[in-house]
This record gives C-alpha cells, structure tokens and sequence, in this order.
C-alpha cells in the first residue's frame, strides 16, 4: 500500500467528511470562532447552507464538529475573479475595459467564504480534503473558478490553496478590520473533470 493510501484510510476511519446540515451549525460556528477572527452569525450560515447545500461540507470526528468549509455561487462580470486576468501580474484593468466588461461579461464563480480546521486536527491532510470536495461541487455547478480571500500573512492557509492551483492574483489593501491586505487567489475551472469523491 502507498504512503498516501494509508493516510487516506486513517482518515477514512477517524474523520468523517460531509456536507453539512442544519444541526451541524452550532458546532460550525465553534470551529470558526476558535479558528479565526472573521465570524459570522447563526442566520448567515443557515442561509448559505439552505442555498448551496453541495458548497458546505464539515469533517466529523467522534461525533464532533472539527473542520468546515462553506462556499456559494456568485456572478461577476470581474474576470479577475474568474482567473482570466491577473492583476498582480498585469496592472490592474483599465477603467473602459471595466465597463467593457461589466456591460458584455458574466462568469459564473464559487466563493469560498470561509475555511477551518481546529488546531488540534490540522496538518492531517483535513484542510486539503475540504479543499478538494469543494473545487469538484464548483465543477459540478459549471463554474468558470473558485475564488477566495486570504491575509497575506497566513501562510498555511496560501500554502495549502497554492498546492491546488490557486493564483494570486489581486491585493485588497485593508480588506480586514484590523487593517491587514488580503490576498484574492483564484482557481480557473475547465469543469470537465467532475467526479464524485464523498
Ligand atoms: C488553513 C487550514 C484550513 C489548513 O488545514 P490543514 O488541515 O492543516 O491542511 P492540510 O493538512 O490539508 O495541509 C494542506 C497544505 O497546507 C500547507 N500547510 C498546512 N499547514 C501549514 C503550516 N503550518 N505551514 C505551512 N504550510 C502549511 C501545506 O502546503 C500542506 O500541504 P502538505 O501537507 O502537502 O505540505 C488550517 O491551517 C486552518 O484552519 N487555519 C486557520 C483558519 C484559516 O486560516 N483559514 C483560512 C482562511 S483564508
């Protein structure tokens, strides 16, 4: 057996991975809480959930809520956020080809909102399944890409999105409350690929 297959077996018995539902929240929001400081409300995660029930999936462990990733389906006519163009690469887009788009162009993208796992559980590959499951449900919806926001600090987290593919490719200057850049990093889907892994 290789290496992997034997970790993807210790993960098959310890963790569970699936979508998540309605009584899953409350756990959710206690993996975010002690995760990160971005929070959310109970109504904003039941809404989310309630639309995209294939965007969100949880890791069970022994009956306990210890990883999540939550995502939804957005419209752009921005084609940075669509991975066509980088702005980080490129200069950011002129303001006639802005309208240009916004008047002709309309991608279809998933938003991944907001991913953790708690401490405890991290570095055992949980993060890159939800990552995964995630990037084939986009698949499944047809989307152009998935898209994200990350702290230019929080290394793991770029680490981990730059092992799937993901691109930097915009800065948001002060994106976060307490000031810090974030990162947009994007995956551009060719949405042919798309098998079922959970
Ligand atoms: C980001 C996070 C979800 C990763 O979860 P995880 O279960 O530890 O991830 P994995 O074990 O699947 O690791 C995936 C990759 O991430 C990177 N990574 C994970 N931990 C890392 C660390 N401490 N330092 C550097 N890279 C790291 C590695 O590239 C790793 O791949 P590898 O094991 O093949 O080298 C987790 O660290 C977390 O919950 N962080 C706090 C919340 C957060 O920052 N969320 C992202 C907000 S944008």
């Amino acid at each position: 057996m290789t290496e992997l297959a034997v970790q993807d077996n210790m993960l098959k018995n310890e963790y569970n991975i699936r979508l998540a539902r309605p009584e899953d929240i409350p756990g959710v929001m206690l993996v975010n809480l002690k995760s990160l400081p971005e929070n959310y409300w109970y109504g904003f995660y039941s809404a989310i959930l309630r639309e995209w029930p294939d965007l969100f999936f949880v890791v069970e462990h022994r009956g306990e809520i210890v990883g999540y990733a939550m995502s939804r389906v957005e419209y752009t006519s921005d084609p940075v956020l669509a991975g066509e163009y980088d702005e980080l690469e490129n200069g950011p887009l002129s303001p006639l080809r802005k309208l240009k788009d916004y008047v002709v162009r309309s991608y279809k993208t998933v938003h991944l909102i907001s991913i953790a796992v708690l401490e405890p559980h991290r570095g055992k590959g949980l993060g890159s399944k939800l990552l995964e499951n995630t990037i084939l449900a986009a698949k499944r919806h047809n989307a152009d890409s998935v898209f994200l926001e990350v702290r230019v600090s929080n290394t793991p987290a770029i680490r981990l999105y730059e092992k799937f593919g993901f691109k930097k490719v915009r800065i948001i200057r002060e994106y976060y409350r307490d000031g810090e850049d974030a990162y947009v990093m994007v995956l551009k889907l060719d949405s042919k690929n798309n098998n079922i892994i959970i």
